[in-house]
């Protein structure tokens, strides 16, 4: 039981807000059988006791404070649009868009957010002039980093993975100057194989980063580099930390993968 209470609470927060909505619904229902008197409340106790109920079951189950104001607003919002003519495409519009955006880090919890630039110079520092290097941005995003890098290391060769196909496409239109030497694949980062980068970059969430280091360890060369922006990869020390201004915490936490491998031309970013 404490294993299943485990699983649910590390599952996606969609899920564990959906539950927490359904669930508080069943419970008023069976309230309203029970005791048909509480049928005559106004309507705006029952919405606050399914987005109360429903905010309080996400606290439990370990949802967040915006998830739990979602769900405290949700039912107000659903009842609003009962009430008012919206046009029926307005909804299907507005969760496609949602989707295209920020469906590729829905279930693995990753939202778009960017980079700045003094990350992109960080990063360039890695990248020593004139090495024929390959780089891949894991979760790339709109694409800023790369176009940057792109363009200051003709020589080296860059791939973006992104999973939203929206942002996907604004990436690939972002790097069309640089199509030369960087890429932009739409799919998963968990099917990219990291084995023949140099450097792997990534700026994703705390979620995904104890999977992305056994990913890594598994498949990327001894002496790459394995760059995280501000997520450390649990029981790792990573071999140098680079703060960035601009954001609190904000830093790129920079691992080399299992040794230094003399045959690569291979960044040194390392004192
Ligand atoms: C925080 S943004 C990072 C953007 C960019 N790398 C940068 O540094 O500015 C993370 C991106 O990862 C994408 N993402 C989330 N899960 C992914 C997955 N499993 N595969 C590929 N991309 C994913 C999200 O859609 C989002 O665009």
């Amino acid at each position: 039981m404490p294993r299943l209470r485990h699983i649910w609470n590390e599952s996606p927060p969609v899920l564990r807000a959906l539950g927490a909505q359904a669930l508080t619904f069943l419970v008023l229902v069976a309230l309203s059988r029970l005791f048909p008197a509480l049928r005559s409340l106004p309507a705006w106790v029952w919405l606050l006791g399914q987005g109360g109920g429903a905010a309080a079951l996400g606290a439990y189950w370990g949802l967040g404070l915006w998830w739990r104001g979602f769900q405290l607003f949700l039912p107000f919002a659903l009842a609003w649009q009962a009430m008012h003519a919206v046009s029926p495409w307005f909804y299907p519009v507005a969760l496609l868009l949602l989707l295209l955006i920020f469906g590729g880090g829905l279930l693995t919890r990753v939202p778009l957010y960017n980079s700045n630039r003094a990350a992109w110079e960080a990063l360039l520092d890695l990248l020593p002039e004139g090495q024929s290097m390959k780089m891949v941005d894991l979760g790339a995003g709109l694409g800023g980093p790369l176009r940057f890098l792109a363009e200051r290391r003709p020589e080296a060769r860059f791939l973006g993975v992104e999973a939203s196909p929206l942002v996907w496409f604004l990436a690939w239109l972002r790097t069309r100057a640089v199509a030369a030497n960087c890429r932009m694949r739409l799919g998963s980062l968990w099917n990219e194989d990291l084995g023949t980068y140099d450097v792997v970059y990534a700026f994703l969430s705390p979620a995904p980063m104890p999977e992305l280091g056994r990913k890594a360890l598994a498949e990327m060369a001894p002496g790459t580099l394995l760059v995280s922006h501000t997520f450390p990869i649990p029981d790792l020390t990573p071999d140098q930390t680079i703060p960035l201004p601009g954001r609190p915490g904000a830093c790129l936490l920079i691992y080399r993968v299992g040794g230094v491998c003399p045959t690569r031309g291979l960044p040194q970013p390392l004192p």
